[in-house]
């Protein structure tokens, strides 16, 4: 009895880890909105062999990422992917449009380099719903000393985000997007300690901007930056100062004026005015091409003609031959190459598998090999 309810709690374990590991991730986000997720390593890490509760020892094997849409090759378009290093986590990252609304599932395979034989395969479903925020302001501003991978954790974000809300003094502020200046035509940094690709990011809110903000639209402003001018003190709010803002980076939308209606195109009558009757261009005068039919035919052809002829000549009448060569050489010289030649083809057949054409060789050193033997 005991054993039977064993055995059924062993298979519900099995089947509930089977479901589980089969499960998707599913998660939210609204359109017009930053979106993040991060690819904790150390939630894969846990599913690979060997177990470190069996082992009790705590595995960091390298770890890749690769994600796609399913049954697509990439991924959707408003999403992207960035891992730094195997040893550090993934992020699936971006800004919903409008026009992505719905589900996006998205395949995740990790790949454990320690092994390279162990992948896993996970599903995230993201529901793209309708913008749950109005934010009609919006401003980008520029981190020179970041990289993309630093700037994605919500720490991180948390930091950047109450920077900015001191500068625009308020506290309903979201992300709207974030973007490697890599994917903006910036350079790739040395990779060395103090070079960083920077950061764009924008954030949007629904109270107009500040005093501070709204400096960076004066023509002044322009003047300083054109001449390498700084922030002014009283509108520097970094806590961090590598998440200070490159001020003359910033740039603001102000997107609360209704846009103006393209122009509609004044409709005519819908019939063609009469422009005339139809003259054809006449047609251009006759040319001669036999001059250039000689140049580059004919020349070229008579060219080739004489070089084959002289080559001929020179293969065919001017050879030296083998009966003249022979009379001219030595004999010793002669005899020389002849036994070389000789041991050669010898060589040659015995090496080949008819050895019984081979020469024996002479009798006087079998008989010494006989006598090293006894
Ligand atoms: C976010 O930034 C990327 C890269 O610059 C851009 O392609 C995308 O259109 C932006 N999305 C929004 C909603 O601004």
């Amino acid at each position: 009895m005991a054993d039977k309810e064993n055995w059924a709690v062993a298979i519900t374990v099995f089947l509930t880890s089977l479901l589980v590991g089969q499960a998707d991730i599913i998660t939210e986000a609204p359109v017009g909105q930053l979106f993040v997720y991060e690819l904790h390593r150390e939630v894969f890490q846990r599913e690979f062999e060997p177990f470190h509760t069996v082992y009790e020892h705590i595995y960091n094997d390298p770890l890749v990422f690769k994600c796609n849409k399913e049954r697509f090759p990439d991924l959707p378009r408003w999403l992207r992917f960035t891992q730094r290093d195997p040893y550090d986590n993934g992020f699936l990252y971006g800004t919903p449009l409008p026009e992505d609304q719905g589900r996006n599932i998205i395949q995740i395979f990790v790949t454990n380099r320690r092994s390279y034989v162990d992948v896993i395969k996970e599903r995230l479903v993201i529901n793209v719903g309708p913008a749950v925020k109005q934010m009609p302001y919006q401003a980008e501003f520029f981190l020179e000393l970041r990289d993309i991978e630093k700037v994605l954790p919500s720490v991180v974000q948390e930091d950047i985000k109450s920077d900015i809300k001191k500068l625009w003094d308020t506290e309903k502020l979201e992300f709207v997007n974030i973007t490697s200046a890599l994917d903006r035509g910036g350079r790739v940094p040395l990779p060395l300690a103090g070079y960083f690709e920077g950061v764009y990011v924008k954030l949007g809110s629904d109270k107009p901007f500040s005093e501070c903000m709204l400096r960076t639209l004066t023509p002044e402003h322009e003047r300083k930056c054109a001449a390498g001018g700084k922030m002014p003190g009283e509108c520097n709010t970094c806590f961090y100062p590598i998440n200070c803002i490159t001020w003359c980076k910033t740039v603001l939308f102000d997107l609360s004026k209704p846009i103006p209606p393209a122009r509609v195109p004044t409709v005519g009558s819908g019939i063609l005015e009469w422009g005339g009757e139809f003259n054809p261009p006449d047609s251009p005068p006759e040319r001669d091409f036999f001059p250039d039919y000689i140049i580059t035919i004919i020349i070229p052809f008579v060219i080739a003609v004489i070089l084959c002829l002289i080559l001929a000549y020179v293969m065919c009448c001017r050879r030296e031959g083998v009966v003249k060569r022979n009379t001219t050489t030595p004999d010793v010289q002669l005899y020389h190459h002849h036994t070389i030649q000789g041991n050669f083809n010898e060589l040659r057949r015995m090496a080949g598998r008819d050895r019984s054409t081979a020469d024996r060789p002479p009798i006087f050193s079998l008989s010494l090999a006989s006598d090293t033997l006894i």
